[in-house]
């Protein structure tokens, strides 16, 4: 009886130390994407290393369960039990954000600011680093990335679930704001 209750310990021990082998072992197939770490190498896909929690969570619930649509991820998360979304959300926010600082004309930037300081801050910080917990940072985010996600928000066919997001992307003139504000929050270093 001994020998059986022990030998179930030990299962269950190795279990959860092969579970966590395992998220770091998925979290490598996200890698060829979204880069080691999750820093990106661009353009049009996003750096996730050190997003929020919470944030990374919802998204990839959301996905899953066909509540907010994707050109790429939504099939991809399919795949994966909640247990390991949450522990990819965990994986993923324990990792140090790495912002990839571009470069890009004055003006646009100056308007950039002026968008981001009247638009955006609120919600993501005046550098894109200070986010509320259901909020991504956006400092050094690939500015090409944030203006394609500015036009998901934007259109009725593509479905974000985020009302308020939704609503202070359409308040933005395009593309002179659209642009400028993408420009700005992808050149913040901090
Ligand atoms: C084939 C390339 C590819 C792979 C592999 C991939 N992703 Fe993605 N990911 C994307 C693209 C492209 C986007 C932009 C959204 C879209 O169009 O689907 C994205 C967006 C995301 C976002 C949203 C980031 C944000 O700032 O809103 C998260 C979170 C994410 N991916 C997590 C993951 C995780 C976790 C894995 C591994 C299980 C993974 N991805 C694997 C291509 C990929
Ligand atoms: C009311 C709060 C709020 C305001 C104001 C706001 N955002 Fe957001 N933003 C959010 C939240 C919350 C999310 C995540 C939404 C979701 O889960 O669908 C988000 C998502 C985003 C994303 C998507 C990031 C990604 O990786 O997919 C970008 C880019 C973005 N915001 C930029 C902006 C810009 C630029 C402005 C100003 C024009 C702005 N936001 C104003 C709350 C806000």
């Amino acid at each position: 009886m001994k020998s059986i209750l022990m030998a179930l310990i030990l299962a269950g021990l190795a279990g959860t130390a092969w579970a966590r082998g395992d998220i770091s072992l998925i979290a490598r197939t996200c890698n060829g994407c979204h880069g080691i770490g999750g820093v990106s190498a661009g353009t049009s896909i996003p750096s996730i290393g050190g997003l929020p929690r919470e944030y990374l969570r919802n998204v990839m619930k959301q996905w899953k369960y066909d509540e907010r649509d994707s050109v790429s991820m939504g099939r991809i998360i399919k795949g994966f039990s909640d247990d390991e979304i949450d522990a990819l959300a965990a994986y993923f926010a324990a990792k140090p954000w790495v912002p990839v600082r571009q470069a890009a004309p004055a003006t646009l930037l100056a308007h950039g600011r002026q968008v981001a300081d009247a638009n955006c801050r609120d919600c993501h910080g005046l550098t894109g680093n200070d986010p509320d917990v259901d909020a991504p940072r956006i400092n050094g985010q690939w500015a090409k990335y944030m203006e394609l996600e500015l036009e998901k928000y934007r259109s009725k066919e593509f479905k974000l679930p985020h009302r308020r997001m939704g609503k202070a992307a359409n308040q933005m003139k395009r593309p002179a704001d659209a642009d400028g504000v993408a420009a700005y929050y992808g050149a913040q270093g901090r």
